[in-house]
């Protein structure tokens, strides 16, 4: 009989292809773009200028930098189409199948969509991640029945992106604090919702496909999801004093803790220490009793988790409650990693098909033997 193939479900640990677009390193516990460290470039660079780089490997120059925000700026207007898709749909649904549509409806709409050159993925690219956050202000708004805000030309990408959400530009403490979120969750490499971009774009099929179907993958809690779920947790919980034996009842019912661990990294994920940094400045600033009680039981859930299972927090953990301390509600966090994720699965479009091979796994048959019809 043939050898048994050896399984590697969920693709652990299979290298499937090449990429430039970045490197996660769990050896080092690093994380560069486009060779850059991810850390250095939420200090010291924009979202805007991340974007470019990601987009097309290395930093813009001023004018690059220029050019890239007049189209982002005279794209943030939500179309019409895309509007009235967004307002047809129940308030039921969930925020990421707002996103999901939305991007479907762009999709249906844009003329180039057919066009897979370079040049016209890059700007189907930029309109998209221009579109996002009216998108996703729009549904949070419209979820809470507020009027809409239309966006500011003036703004910033994260300024803007803040501004209509909740009818005002924040403190310069949330502005960067939400704009280093964006800079973490733009790219990490063949994610599941990565590599379903790949697999879409792998058959020639259009960019705005292989997105649609990105956001479905980043829908499940075991993916993008965590960073909502990790608020249900902290609900559930209440004080930080009961996270111990929250979390024995937790494991002993065999539940995933949501926050933590990680499939690539298995000694911490290298983007945390950034957004925890962010998440205390973001409690110092603002002093409440809420953000104190909320750090205090992230902490204490976190300890707990390390001392039981030894497995350490991902980039959804911190993220979680500092988007809740920026006003955002919970089920709004899952497509703000989409605005940032955009990004990067498009980067990722566009190298697929530079270098194109169809993604067709085989599968080990263990199903009825060969029978005939009655
Ligand atoms: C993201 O891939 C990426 O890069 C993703 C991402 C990105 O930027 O794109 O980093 C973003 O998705 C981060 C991950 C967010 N997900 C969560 O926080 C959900 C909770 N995490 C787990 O479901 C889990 O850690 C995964 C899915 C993230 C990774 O799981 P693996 O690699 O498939 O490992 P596993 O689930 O098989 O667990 C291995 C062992 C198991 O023990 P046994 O059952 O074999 O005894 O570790 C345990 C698990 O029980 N384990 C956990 C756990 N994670 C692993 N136990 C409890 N809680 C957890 N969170």
């Amino acid at each position: 009989p043939a050898p048994t193939p050896e399984i590697r479900k969920g693709l652990a640990g299979v290298v499937v292809d090449t990429t430039a677009v970045s490197k996660v390193n769990p050896d080092t516990n690093s994380l560069l773009y486009r060779g850059y460290p991810v850390q250095e470039l939420a200090a010291r660079k924009s979202f805007e200028e991340v974007a470019y780089l990601l987009w097309h490997g290395e930093l813009p120059t001023p004018e690059q930098l220029a050019a890239q925000t007049a189209v982002e700026r005279e794209n943030r207007a939500l179309p019409g189409e895309v509007r009235n898709a967004i307002l047809e749909l129940p308030t039921s649904c969930h925020p990421m199948d707002v996103c999901r549509t939305a991007v479907s409806v762009m999709g249906a709409h844009d003329p180039s969509a057919e066009d897979s050159s370079p040049e016209a993925e890059h700007a189907k690219a930029l309109r998209l991640w221009a579109m996002m956050p009216a998108v996703v202000a729009l549904d949070q708004r419209r979820r809470r029945g507020q009027q809409i805000v239309d966006p500011d030309e003036d703004l910033g990408y994260a300024e803007n992106f803040l501004h209509m959400t909740f009818g005002e530009v924040p403190d310069a403490c949330v502005v960067r604090a939400f704009e280093v979120s964006m800079v973490l969750y733009a790219e990490h490499s063949f994610n599941a919702s990565t590599f379903t971009a790949r697999v879409i774009t792998s058959t020639l099929s259009d960019l705005h496909s292989a997105v649609t179907g990105a956001i479905g993958a980043l829908k499940g809690p075991l993916h993008g999801g965590a960073n909502e779920a990790v608020m249900a947790t902290f609900a559930e919980i209440g004080t930080a004093d009961r996270a111990a034996a929250w979390l024995d009842e937790a494991l002993a019912g065999k539940r995933r803790i949501m926050g933590f661990g990680h499939r690539v990294y298995k000694s911490g994920d290298s983007r945390v220490p950034t957004m925890k940094k962010t998440l205390d400045d973001l409690v110092a600033h603002l002093g409440t009793d809420e953000a104190t009680a909320l750090d205090e039981l992230y902490d204490a859930l976190e300890a707990a988790m390390t001392e039981r299972k030894g497995i350490l927090p991902n980039l959804d953990y911190p993220t979680g409650p500092a988007y809740h301390l920026m006003g955002f509600d919970t089920p709004t966090f899952t497509p703000l990693f989409v605005a940032a994720r955009v990004v990067g699965w498009t980067a990722h479009v566009v190298e697929q098909r530079a270098a194109n091979a169809l993604i067709r796994p085989l599968s080990q048959y263990v199903g009825q033997a060969q029978r005939t019809v009655p």
